[in-house]
């Protein structure tokens, strides 16, 4: 059995991969026509993108989708590895379709995407989860035709994670007609102390751009109104392939494709530099929306993070951001309760947190995950003084969310129509700041940009009607 190595070098030197077309070998269309799937997806963007391509290929196999695991022959759990919640959760479901092969001998179980690039979840399959018949790990689901296969001789199979190919070429069912994730960077060289992303998704690895270029042409061609250039840190695209190709220029080259909406996520601080800005305020069609993690606002908790920035160095790139772009939404990620972490650190992150007035956060307490260094770390902070520190970030966040939404009220903004509510007439979408708006209207087209005038703010969304 193959296993990652858990002892990778902090490095960005290139790595050996092949680039694969992806081509489904005749034998296996249709090879399970008349069957049923039931995928469940947690986690990032990225898992999510990875469930559309794996959708894409099971229905070439001729497999049919299912939200009800009771009625299905296939059972995949595409995992998520960031947080301990993320795995009790897949172990819970994994508990189900335990009990659903108790009387559905040839019921077919498979766990992928980061769970199964760990060793210690792997052991704990093979161990434990007898049951299960397949581990895919982030780099092979491309497999999928061979290892259903060979799964039918109802042996577990041995886990496959060889690191780094590329595959182009794969199909994808994707979840919306308007909106598409486009894939540019695999991986992560920055290895945060707490983040296991650059175990369970190996190294920094960039598409070549004819190929990202390739794919939005011909999302283009099919209608598609926006995509979001997806990566771990899309701001290190190119540095492993180009000397003089980076993200700037790529968003250069995609805008002027004339899709209307580019989006990209997530942004490193340390790899965001000014022709990066440039090229954002110059496009209109690139959004003025940028996620941008901070994790902590005290330099201590920063250093001791990996992070490579101090909270000056962040907050000057976010002023900087905010005065180049017009308009700019600014979200972030934030940690709390990393081991060491003091009264005075929270209190820090408090005050950059008042000072930035963010337009989104996502929070979170630290979570230990094995194989990182960060593990290795006591903690000082109890569970209890963990749970009062986000309540209290969460309190103030949440104030800021309300506060940007309100400046919106009286204003017009373009909104991507996606879908109609359940109320008459009522429609909604997103704004170019990434922001929910429902919103009235009459002969309103879906996958259409409508101009809305904003009537009421909430700390979640915005509440409008089509107008000047
Ligand atoms: N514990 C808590 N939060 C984490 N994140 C990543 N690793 C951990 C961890 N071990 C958060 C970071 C990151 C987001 C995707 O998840 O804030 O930006
Ligand atoms: Fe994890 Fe993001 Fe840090 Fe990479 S940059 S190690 S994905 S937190």
């Amino acid at each position: 059995m193959h296993l990652p190595d858990f002892k990778v070098a902090r490095s960005s030197t290139k790595i050996d991969y092949k680039k694969i077309d992806y081509k489904l070998n005749p034998k296996y269309l249709d090879k399970y026509k008349g069957k049923k799937c039931y995928l469940k997806t947690y986690g990032c963007q990225m898992n999510e993108h990875d469930s559309e391509n794996i959708k894409g290929i099971l229905e070439l196999l001729g497999f049919d989708f299912t939200d009800n695991m009771d009625e299905a022959d296939l059972v995949l759990l595409n995992t998520c590895s960031i947080r301990e919640n993320a795995h009790n959760k897949a172990f819970g479901l994994l508990g189900r379709a335990k009990h659903l092969k108790q009387t559905k001998k040839d019921l077919i179980i498979g766990l992928c995407g980061c769970m199964a690039q760990e060793e210690i979840v792997v052991n704990t399959i093979i161990s434990k989860y007898p049951f299960v018949n397949f581990v895919i790990g982030t780099h092979n689901f491309y497999q999928l035709p061979e290892i259903l296969e060979k799964s039918e001789s109802k042996q577990q199979i041995e886990v496959y994670s060889r690191e780094g190919d590329l595959i182009e070429d794969l199909p994808a069912d994707r979840t919306s007609k308007y909106k598409a994730y486009v894939n540019i960077i695999y991986g992560c060289d920055k290895f945060c102390t707490y983040c296991i992303v650059p175990y369970t998704r190996g190294r920094q690895r960039s598409r070549e751009k004819e190929d990202i270029l390739k794919e939005i042409n011909s999302l283009i061609e099919k209608g598609y109104k926006e995509v979001t250039l997806l990566g771990q840190n899309v701001n290190a695209y190119g540095k492993d392939l180009y000397d003089n190709y980076s993200l700037a220029e790529l968003l250069e080259d995609v805008a002027n494709t004339n899709i209307p909406r580019i989006r990209f996520m997530t942004s490193h601080p340390w790899d965001f530099n000014d022709k990066m800005i440039e090229v954002i305020a110059k496009y209109p069609n690139i959004m003025p929306s940028i996620h941008l993690p901070v994790q902590s606002g005290s330099n201590r908790i920063l250093k001791l993070m990996g992070r490579r920035y101090t909270k000056e160095e962040y907050l000057t790139l976010f002023h900087k951001m905010k005065e180049m772009i017009p308009n700019c939404a600014i979200s972030t990620d934030i940690i709390v309760g990393f081991p060491g972490e003091t009264e005075e650190d929270f209190l820090e992150t408090i005050s950059l947190v008042k000072e930035c007035k963010y337009d989104n956060a996502y929070t979170f307490i630290y979570s230990p995950r094995v194989g990182t260094p960060a593990a290795k770390l006591t903690s000082n902070v109890t569970k209890e003084e963990k749970e009062k520190r986000l309540y209290k970030l969460n309190e103030i966040v949440n104030t800021y969310f309300k506060e940007n939404n309100e400046k919106l009220v009286g204003k017009t903004v373009p909104v991507l129509v996606e879908g109609i509510s359940d109320k008459k007439n009522e429609y909604f979408g997103y704004s170019d700041t990434n922001k929910l708006v429902n919103f009235t209207g009459d002969n309103v087209e879906l996958g259409s940009i409508v101009n809305v005038l904003i009537t009421t703010a909430k700390t979640w969304s915005l509440d409008g009607k089509v107008g000047k």
